[in-house]
């Protein structure tokens, strides 16, 4: 039996009477551990998801995802927030491969295919406003580029960002984030960091317990005064913080940051490398509170695997925007405008927005249930097709389970759900174009390996 919801994700729809397939005994499977004993041999610094699951793949069609050994999972984390619309999208692919035959690279020179990129992306982007754009490879690249319009347009340098950000992996993107000796040793000169409201953690209240996001503006405004030499270039943060496991802010903290930039002259940088493109059910995560930032950055499911990133201003920083070169080796390649042009109109034809926002309904009615039936779920949180489950010891004290989290995790994926961890929190992020019944087959299997972790941790009945 073919499951299917709605004909124009039928391509992507999957036979669970049939899936997921496993075929070996052991999870991974033994070629997978021979493979990736070999490539292992080289290959240093893999990611704790990895090391939990050492699995190799060999190839991905829409929700699902192929090893080695022949076992096949339902993908429930799009590689790492990046194929959202499914693995090897044949819209997507077939414009790739025709530029890997026409034309794969001509510098920064104008393309017939970038021209109909960037007109689309002007189009689709909210506000009307969000027109000054630059192309890059990497999320990363495109947040440099954007501290550097940033600067321009100010002729200031220093920058807030927030408590558990992530912003990439270069110099002053990782000023904004978490440092350690490694990647830092410092955080470069101009670069504070400050809370952000938390729904579930909150630092301050009012009386009747709920949050208090004006408590964080007050404190916002000490700090500039007692930290910086109050030469604020702009505040940089995700709209829903990814890495640090799907945390949302209150409904009233966007807008009211919008008054508060605005007030300040300190410009709003919105970084949606994570949260762009259809992956919360609308192009941009900052829709969801009517908000247009100053500068945008986009990437990963933008072309849906194939690297390409964008930085976008508002009109009104076109001229702050041509001092800084967008001139890269990659940057805007016509392979790359093919991928993200193709995955622009694939998430119209096929009405992916609207498939996101109907699983959104689904994923949290499930969770909710879970939030109910499973003493180790503190909190549960969902937009579109982007999901956090945080695991606590004890709901009272929420102190994070992460023994939990790792055991969900493996348990999970040996069921056959290829995701990702993070620590206490599940971090989930499906492609787009899943359908409603392989939706809820994730969910069960996500439902019953917390059901057995806890149980064996002598939690639950
Ligand atoms: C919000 C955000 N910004 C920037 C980046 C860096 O992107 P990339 O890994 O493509 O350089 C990431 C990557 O996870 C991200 O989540």
């Amino acid at each position: 039996m073919t499951t299917m919801t709605a004909p124009d994700i039928a391509w992507a729809c999957v036979d669970l009477t049939q899936l997921p397939k496993l075929v070996t005994k052991e999870l991974p499977g033994p070629k997978s551990k021979a493979m990736h004993a070999r490539a292992a041999q080289f290959m240093k610094g893999y990611s704790g998801q990895v090391k939990l699951f050492p699995v190799c793949f060999e190839k991905g069609h829409g929700v699902t995802l192929t090893d080695v050994d022949g076992n096949v999972y339902l993908d429930f984390s799009s590689g790492i927030y990046v194929t959202t619309l499914g693995h090897c999208h044949p819209k997507v692919s077939e414009a790739v491969a025709h530029y890997a035959k026409t034309l794969m690279n001509c510098h920064d020179f104008t393309t017939p295919i970038k021209a109909k990129l960037l007109e689309k992306l002007a189009g689709i982007l909210p506000g009307g406003e969000l027109t000054a754009m630059q192309l890059y490879d990497s999320g990363t690249t495109a947040v440099e580029a954007g501290l550097r319009l940033c600067r321009a347009a100010q002729n200031k340098h220093e920058f807030l960002s927030c408590y558990r950000d992530f912003h990439g992996k270069s110099g002053h993107a990782v000023s904004l984030a978490r440092i350690n000796y490694s990647s830092g040793p410092s955080r470069a000169s101009g670069f504070y960091m400050m809370p952000r409201p938390d729904p579930y953690r909150p630092l301050w209240t009012k009386a009747d317990g709920t949050i208090d996001t004006d408590a964080y503006f007050r404190f916002y405004d000490e700090f500039i005064a007692e930290s910086t030499i109050g030469q604020i270039a702009a505040i940089v943060l995700e709209p829903i913080q990814g890495w640090a496991g799907s945390i949302f802010p209150p409904d009233d903290f966007f807008p009211k940051l919008r008054k508060w930039c605005d007030q300040r002259k300190i410009m709003l940088f919105a970084d949606e490398v994570l949260t762009s493109m259809g992956r919360t059910g609308k192009w941009l995560a900052m829709e969801h509170w009517n908000v247009t930032p100053d500068v945008v950055t986009i990437g990963k499911g933008f072309g849906n695997g194939f690297p390409v990133t964008a930085m976008v201003a508002k009109k009104e920083y076109g001229e702050a925007i041509e001092k800084i070169s967008a001139s890269t080796s990659y940057g805007g390649n016509p392979m790359a405008c093919a991928a993200a042009l193709a995955s622009i109109e694939a998430i119209e034809e096929e009405g992916l927005l609207e498939n996101a926002q109907r699983l959104e309904a689904l994923f949290a009615k499930r969770l909710e249930k879970m939030k109910k039936e499973h003493p180790i779920v503190g909190d549960v949180r969902v937009k579109g097709c982007l999901m956090g489950v945080e695991l606590v010891k004890d709901r009272k004290t929420k102190e994070p389970f992460d023994e939990a989290g790792k055991r969900v995790y493996q348990r999970a994926f040996a069921k056959g759900l290829a995701w990702i961890p993070a620590g206490h929190i599940l971090r989930m992020s499906p492609p787009i174009v899943m359908d409603e019944p392989t939706a809820q087959k994730c969910m069960d299997i996500i439902d019953e390996s917390i059901g057995e972790v806890e149980r064996e941790l002598g939690y639950g009945k």
